[in-house]
């Protein structure tokens, strides 16, 4: 047994030399010094050990196990100093070197424009609101004053929902993408919260395709309605606007137009930027625009039925309304000149990075 013993703990030691890892290390104490390990399957020899001897024999076993321990833990020990150094090796960094900075996305333009828009109209107490995009025909045309034959109510102009073949029919109407945001009037009055200062920027759908138009686009609708409302009070307001956004020397006209919601109508135009204005360039026709004008969109005073259709008393109470492109608006203010519009909405990062 004493034989035994010593070439237990020989074969120990020598084994401990080779092992690189704390896993291995495990596995060898298992080995030799766990309970149904090497050492105490020697150690069942000892009640055969004549009685005289065998305590001394115990004390040697005792001798040998607390050898072994002692490498084991020698080895342990140098063990974890090898792997922390190594760690440290592998983990080095240089904190000096430059980073590398993440991508940071940003807003689509569209959305940038929006936006401006919304904390343009907010300095003047208008509240930005969203009604729906898929909408009774009631409020998308019956409410504005438009007739049952208006060619913008057939098929061609404006997407139907239906159900299968059968377009989606309600209490109001059938269901339609709102072509315009102009849904957002009779709405607004609807609820009853006078005065009224609404701006209401929205997707809107047309039937259409082309380089100058995309299927889905945005406007932006803004409804004032109060007692005593007058064209003056519309015009404070554009003029805010267009100085605020495209630049304090631009200058905006009225000009005269038909709208059936409105009464009277017209269509905004604003001074060029290009010939600021004055339609020539060193005696040379403005490429940009017509005559020193840029046109921005629609307007007017909301008319009489419109109000009624809101449930308001067109006796009591006048406002203004206007609606324009927000892909126009943001075009003309840009300068951006693209051949297709259609882009925009093409998720081509290599377009949209550009803003
Ligand atoms: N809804 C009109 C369109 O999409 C634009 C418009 C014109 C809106 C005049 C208005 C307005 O509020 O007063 O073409």
């Amino acid at each position: 047994m004493r034989s035994d013993l010593e070439k237990l703990k020989d074969e120990f030691l020598d084994a401990v030399k080779d092992v690189s890892d704390s896993l291995k290390l495990e596995e060898l104490r298992v080995e030799y010094l766990g309970r149904k390990g090497k050492l105490s399957n020697i150690m069942k020899q000892l009640p055969e050990i004549a009685e005289g001897a065998r305590k001394e024999m115990g004390q040697f076993a005792n001798e040998i196990k607390t050898s072994i321990e002692s490498s084991f833990s020698a080895a342990e020990q140098s063990l974890r100093e090898r792997e922390a150094h190594g760690k440290s090796e592998n983990e080095w960094i240089d904190i000096t070197a430059p980073g590398q900075a993440p991508e940071i996305g940003h807003m689509h333009l569209t959305s940038q424009a929006i936006e401006e828009v919304d904390e343009l109209f907010s300095r003047l107490g208008f509240v930005r609101v969203r009604h729906p995009e898929v909408e009774w025909d009631w409020y998308a045309f019956e409410s504005l004053n438009m007739p049952k034959t208006h060619p913008a109510r057939d098929e061609w102009e404006t997407f139907f929902m239906a159900d299968g073949d059968k377009v989606l029919e309600g209490k109001k109407g059938k269901v339609v993408l709102t072509p315009h945001t102009s849904n957002g009037q009779a709405r607004e009055m609807e609820r009853g919260r006078i005065p009224i200062r609404m701006i209401n920027i929205n997707k809107c759908y047309r039937r259409q395709s082309d380089v100058t138009h995309a299927p889905m686009f945005h406007q932006f609708e803004g409804l004032m309605i109060d007692e005593k409302v007058t064209i003056a009070e519309l015009r404070g307001v554009l003029d805010f606007f267009a100085q605020n956004f495209f630049g304090p020397e631009r200058k905006t006209r009225l000009r005269p137009h038909h709208f059936r919601f409105t009464e009277p109508s017209f269509e905004i135009d604003i001074t060029c930027e290009v010939c600021g204005g004055v339609g020539k360039i060193e005696e040379i026709k403005c490429r940009m625009c017509k005559e020193g004008w840029l046109e921005l969109g629609g307007a007017g005073m909301v008319h009489p039925n419109v109000i009624k259709a809101g449930g308001l008393d067109p006796e009591k109470y006048s406002g203004f309304a206007f609606g324009w492109g927000v892909e126009r608006t943001m075009m003309m203010k840009s300068g951006l000149n693209i051949d297709d519009i259609r882009i925009l909405y093409r998720n081509d990062l290599r377009f949209l990075k550009q803003f």
